[in-house]
């Protein structure tokens, strides 16, 4: 039987104002998620839409449309862009899905009737024309930072998780759990900042707005935004419904991938639920950095940014999810640039992998009439790339499961390197003047297919249209990531995988 992998991205906002950082989580999930698809894993790859909340309802009531009329329009618009980026979910999950809404509100009763929920008041700092609390530490001048109006203080009556009564189990859990928040210093920042400091119990329902799940024993109440998105993550495999199949084998998730703003919604109020509901954890959250621009987010009141399918039509997809997956060290920030894009996909697609297939596909043709198999007259010099081929796949491997999705990369990309080297140093233009060395110039050339096959193999994760096209001009469909000694090369025409782009 296949092993599982459940992998999660957060549900997004709908938004009609996707950025590429936006779309940062979901291609890096996608590249994971083929990746263990390929390694034969039986991969189940969730993402959706967050519906629920205040924003939503006044931007609803903004536009003149009703809530779910005004979600339902933009929601197409994740979907859209998942698309052009070759997202391959297998799932995606809305929060307004009625199969979610009822779960929700049975984990709540749930909770309730356990004790975990109870019922107390809501203090807090209260600007009513913006219909939001907010701390004192969160007031501009002691007015509402959104509109800049007084704010005053407000009671409300509201149900409360109890955090604290987990905390000490939740400390414990992850300090025997080394891989539960990765990377390390996400760990040390959630217990030294947030949870040793001391859990304050979490209101986790609202009564002054509409736009949410009602709490089914007391409708005026809306269950809080997060608690409402969190469970998304088992309610989508039917948890409590009829059929939990799908929960039952998938759960708990194998890695929920999610910015580091978010980390502690993850590592916090998430475990304490799935505690309460006495389910086992998700083995891990990774929280990533964040993609900015001139070293600040990229933010829509700045401006500072443009649709990603503006990128994808101009450069290709492969070149926007080659960027996002190569250029930022996974956990850190990294800077979104279109200089630096253009210089990453004329650097490494264009000159390192195009020129490579190109080059090999000419020679296949105008040497031998693009028919190549292996002659088996390997030499010295072929020792070091045929030992990287060799081990390519297992150090990829090796840096996909810790995540190191850039440097997995850049493993492959190392190989593509000493296979152009190669070219130089055996110099094929030479041998073909000469009869006698016929059989040593179609092992260089199958030595190279071979590289070229077992790299666009490798790349397929994370480049799928790119090694597709690759497979096609190599003519071979069976995709193994090692060295083959016998496959026989019937070759396509070369056809330029990436043109070099000149810089505006
Ligand atoms: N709805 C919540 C998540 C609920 S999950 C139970 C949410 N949504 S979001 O639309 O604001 O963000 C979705 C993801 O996009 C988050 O992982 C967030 O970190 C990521 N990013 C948004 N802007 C980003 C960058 N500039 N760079 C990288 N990722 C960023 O949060």
């Amino acid at each position: 039987m296949k092993q599982k992998y459940y992998i999660t991205t957060p549900i997004y906002y709908p938004s009609a104002n996707f950025h590429i950082g936006h779309c940062y989580t979901t291609i890096i999930a996608d590249a994971i998620a083929r990746y263990k698809r390929m390694k034969g894993f039986d991969v189940c790859f969730q993402t959706g839409t967050d519906e629920h909340g205040q924003k939503i309802e006044n931007k609803a009531k903004e536009a003149g449309v009703s809530p779910k009329e005004y979600v339902d329009e933009i929601v197409q618009n994740a979907k859209d862009l998942w698309k052009s980026l070759q997202i391959s979910y297998d799932k995606f999950i809305r929060t307004t899905d009625e199969f979610h809404e009822k779960a929700v509100q049975k984990i709540f009763l749930k909770l309730y009737e356990q004790g975990d929920i109870y019922k107390g008041e809501y203090k807090g700092l209260y600007c009513t024309p913006c219909e939001s609390f907010w701390t004192e530490t969160q007031l501009i001048d002691g007015k509402c930072p959104d509109c800049g109006r007084d704010v005053h203080e407000i009671k409300e009556e509201a149900y409360f998780l109890k955090l604290s009564k987990y905390q000490d189990r939740l400390v414990d859990y992850i300090e025997s759990h080394p891989e539960f928040i990765q990377p390390e210093s996400r760990k040390k920042e959630m217990i030294n900042n947030f949870i040793r400091p001391g859990l304050e119990d979490l209101c986790v329902s609202r009564t002054s707005f509409s736009w949410g799940i009602p709490v089914s024993f007391d409708p005026k109440h809306v269950v809080y935004v997060w608690l409402d998105a969190l469970t998304n993550y088992i309610t989508s495999l039917g948890y409590l419904s009829d059929n939990d199949e799908e929960f039952q084998k998938y759960w708990p998730a194998d890695l929920h991938l999610v910015g580091k703003e978010i980390v502690r919604f993850h590592t916090i109020v998430w475990p304490i639920v799935l505690m309460a509901l006495n389910l086992p954890l998700p083995k891990q959250v990774f929280g990533h950095g964040w993609l900015v621009i001139d070293g600040g987010k990229i933010s829509k009141s700045l401006g500072n940014y443009k649709d990603p399918r503006e990128y994808i039509e101009e450069y290709g997809v492969d070149a926007v999810r080659y960027f996002v997956l190569r250029e930022v060290s996974f956990g850190n920030d990294g800077t979104f640039s279109i200089d630096a894009l253009i210089s990453r996909t004329n650097a490494d697609l264009a000159n390192t992998l195009g020129n490579l297939v190109n080059r090999t596909i000419s020679m296949a043709h105008k040497y031998f009439s693009g028919t190549i198999v292996n002659k088996n007259q390997q030499e010295l010099i072929d020792k070091e790339l045929l030992q990287m081929i060799t081990s390519l796949s297992l150090t990829v491997d090796e840096k996909m499961n810790h995540l190191r999705v850039s440097e997995a990369l850049e493993e492959i990309f190392e190989v593509l390197k000493r296979s152009n080297k190669y070219i130089d140093e055996t110099t094929p233009w030479i041998l073909a003047k000469d009869d006698s060395k016929k059989d040593r110039l179609e092992t260089i050339l199958y030595t190279l297919l071979e590289s070229i096959r077992v790299c666009a193999t490798l790349l397929e994760p994370f480049i799928p249209s790119t090694s597709k096209e690759i497979f096609k001009q190599l003519n071979v469909e069976e995709h193994q990531d090692t060295f083959l000694a016998n496959v026989t090369y019937i070759v396509q025409e070369p056809k330029v995988l990436f043109a070099r782009i000149e810089k505006k």
